[in-house]
């Protein structure tokens, strides 16, 4: 309906799967991600860190103890932080059977697996850099891996990959290395300094307690480094009501564990 008349306002917000469909499957897994999948939705969100050997994986946690049978496997290995762990230990670990024995034997997914299945699967990536205090030289990497695997080409920089951290330093590095990447800032900054951001993020994406319609048309209003108006995706909206309210103040995605329950509530992709 009238698609040119359109404004963002007028459009649904695209539903983003927050660390995969995570209500329905373990989250930042591989089945998290086919789960999206099976549910018709196409951004996925996952979070990136590394390991004790340099290689990138996927986890929220600075820890592996909340998500993984790290303390049964390495019982002397206190506080099981993923940058003390080499890739070979954290593959033996099992991070599914936290969730529901369903999963038991789901494995913590290198970044180069799930970008495997993330295209298989013809998804979109909103990739978090988690944590880039504990890691330097991270963007880099994961600017590489992405590389490696087709996602730097023009049709994935075009409307399939952004990249989000709630580090401002680590976003300007990418913006910086890889100037073509779409950048998101996780957080709220004040609308006086929205400015300031958006030389380097083309999203600003805010907790959904911190949201009110005017700070969206004051996101809005600005223009990003790609000279496009910044947008809003926000998070962690999982019941259909709040989905409707914020999409009322105009967002232009919602981060959710439910996508499905989004997406009835505000229809959208
Ligand atoms: O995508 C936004 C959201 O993932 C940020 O918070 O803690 O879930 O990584 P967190
Ligand atoms: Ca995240």
């Amino acid at each position: 309906s009238g698609a040119q008349a359109a404004g963002p306002r007028e459009l649904s917000p695209v539903v983003v799967a927050h660390r995969g469909a995570s209500a329905y499957a373990p989250e930042n897994t591989l089945p998290a991600v086919d789960k999206a999948a099976a549910l018709g939705i196409s951004w996925v969100e996952n979070d990136v860190q590394r390991t004790k050997d340099g290689r990138l994986v996927v986890i929220h946690d600075d820890s592996l103890e909340r998500t993984t049978n790290v303390e049964e496997v390495f019982p002397d290995r206190a506080p099981w932080k993923v940058k003390d762990f080499t890739a070979a230990e954290i593959a033996r670990l099992d991070a599914g059977s936290w969730f529901s024995p369903a999963y038991a034997g789901t494995r913590v997914p290198t970044l180069e697996q799930y970008l495997r299945r993330v295209e298989r699967n013809h998804q979109k990536l909103l990739l978090e850099i988690k944590s880039p205090e504990l890691y330097p030289g991270i963007e880099q990497q994961i600017l590489k891996q992405l590389a490696n695997d087709g996602w730097l080409d023009r049709q994935h920089l075009a409307d399939r990959l952004i990249v989000q951290s709630f580090s401002a330093d680590s976003l300007r590095i990418v913006h910086e290395l890889k100037p073509a990447v779409t950048t998101g800032f996780l957080g709220r900054p004040a609308e006086a300094d929205l400015k300031r951001y958006a030389a380097f993020a083309d999203l600003i994406n805010p907790s959904h307690g911190t949201l009110s319609a005017d700070y969206v048309k004051a996101v809005h209003a600005l223009t990003g480094p790609h000279g496009k108006p910044l947008k809003v995706f926000t998070w962690t909206v999982n019941d259909a009501a709040r989905a409707r309210t914020v999409a009322g103040y105009g967002v232009d995605g919602i981060i959710t564990d439910k996508p499905d329950v989004v997406r009835e509530a505000v229809g959208g992709s």
